[in-house]
């Protein structure tokens, strides 16, 4: 008999916090951490280092099942190759958005996501883990902040890292990308009505840990 292990699903757009938040809600628990928007990033980046354009549906499918993908220690291995710093970049994180959009993409990275859900249970953050990889998730949460609040965070950490940054840039390019993550057809970002709604515009990352893991533990008394 299969044990379906828990998962706590956190979805919401771009730079809401949802990284910092889901590893830590992972550690507190000792679950298992998904990073899925890093899976679309590593697409992204393999297409683009063999010239496959993020809008080519079908090559980006057969790209899928070739990507030998780690995750170790915090940091990305794609092939072997150390990759956690390119896909991090702001190209990727738009190259991401774009080869998201498609059906195929989305299908072939499926049971990549799923397999991550082992022993003693997995927080999965992205777009679309409550709504369609996890549906059965034990608690789902839409971690969200107002669109200036995250391009500011995003420019203090692009800044914090050394990159030069531009603020006007960064809220445009934003907006976009929630824009597209959220009009697309296929999976598209949305708060579902039996998420937990979490604003962080105005709490920090150990406030909206500890409200998760509260709802989190109140759930796993319930059932
Ligand atoms: O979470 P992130 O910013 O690393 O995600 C990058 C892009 O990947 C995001 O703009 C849309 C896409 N994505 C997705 O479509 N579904 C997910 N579950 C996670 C990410």
């Amino acid at each position: 008999e299969q044990t379906l292990w828990p998962v706590i699903a956190i979805d919401g757009p771009s730079a809401s916090g949802k990284g910092s938040v889901a590893e830590r809600v992972a550690k507190a628990f000792g679950f298992h951490y998904l990073d899925s928007g890093a899976l679309y990033r590593l697409l992204a980046y393999a297409a683009y280092t063999q010239s496959v354009s993020w809008s080519d549906a079908a090559k980006l499918a057969v790209i899928v099942p070739s990507m030998d993908i780690r995750f170790e220690g915090g940091e990305v291995f794609l092939n072997g190759e150390h990759v956690s710093v390119h896909i991090r970049s702001e190209q990727m994180g738009k190259g991401a958005s774009e080869v998201a959009v498609h059906p195929e993409v989305r299908t072939a990275l499926l049971q990549t996501q799923r397999n991550f859900r082992k022993a003693p249970g997995l927080v999965g953050d992205g777009r679309d883990i409550g709504s369609v990889i996890f549906p059965d998730a034990a608690l789902k949460v839409f971690l969200t902040a107002g669109v200036e609040t995250r391009a500011q965070r995003r420019y203090d950490q692009l800044i914090s890292r050394g990159d030069t940054a531009d603020y006007e840039t960064i809220l445009e390019d934003l907006r976009q990308r929630d824009l597209r993550d959220t009009q697309r057809s296929s999976a598209p970002l949305k708060q579902l009505p039996d998420a937990m709604l979490v604003d962080t515009t105005k709490m920090n990352i150990v406030e909206a840990v500890d409200m998760i893991v509260e709802a989190f533990k109140k759930t796993a008394k319930n059932t």
